[in-house]
């Protein structure tokens, strides 16, 4: 079970400082925008390089981009751990799974809450991490749409036992988590839920523990 912190309703001009504040996450979630995908914009590449010198943590990035067969590998090249492109984005997404795996990184693809996983269950072991979206992708702080449940759990039924990571993104909080565990997911980002929270770090291993204690 891991946590991996979405530095979105961090303090982002405070953002070396602001992935310190949480030493128990398992990776920093970035959420990169640009205003075509979703409508909002928010950091890109240049930020990525520099957080990339200022820390030894995972580095997992969500790309909320157009273009994203062009952009995803720039990412990769930057020393990224992980790198996730949308695949309503992606005009070949097996192709891209693999380049950035040829580069070093995790491969991952992510799905709206709309978009279905059905059409990808074959090329599922050319990735190292599904994101299933929890809210519309573009903002933090949204309500977790208990609607993707089933896709959750339809998707690890796809994955079965593959050490395929499955993670969940939007709305994740110590009120949902439970449910997020229940139907399989072993990946959280939490955005405002740490960085609102009095003590982050302090809540990244609560979430974590109440992830852990869901029985399978
Ligand atoms: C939303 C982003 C999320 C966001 C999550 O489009 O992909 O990573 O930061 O924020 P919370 O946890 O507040 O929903
Ligand atoms: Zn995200």
């Amino acid at each position: 079970m891991r946590i991996t912190p979405s530095i979105l309703n961090a303090d982002l001009a405070n953002l070396a400082a602001e992935v310190a504040r949480v030493p128990s996450a398992d990776a920093m979630h970035i959420d990169v925008m640009d205003n075509h995908f979703v409508p909002n914009l928010t950091i890109g590449l240049p930020v990525v390089e520099s957080l990339r010198a200022a820390t030894e943590k995972m580095l997992d990035i969500h790309l909320m981009i157009e273009n994203v067969d062009q952009w995803a590998p720039k990412y990769a090249e930057a020393g990224a751990e992980s790198v996730t492109f949308h695949v309503e984005a992606s005009n070949a997404p097996i192709r891209l799974a693999r380049e950035l795996r040829k580069l070093g990184a995790r491969a991952a693809m992510a799905l709206k809450p709309a978009t279905s996983i059905e059409p990808y269950a074959d090329m599922l072991g050319e990735l190292d991490m599904v994101l299933l979206m929890t809210v519309e992708p573009g903002f933090g702080g949204q309500a977790f749409l208990d609607l993707v449940l089933p896709k959750i759990k339809r998707t690890r039924e796809l994955l079965g036992s593959r050490p395929i990571w499955l993670q969940v993104d939007g709305g994740v909080s110590l009120d949902t988590i439970e449910r997020c565990a229940e139907a399989g997911a072993d990946t959280f980002v939490a955005g405002s839920a740490v960085y609102n929270a009095e003590d982050p770090d302090a809540m990244v291993v609560a979430m974590r523990n109440a992830a852990l204690a869901v029985k399978h």
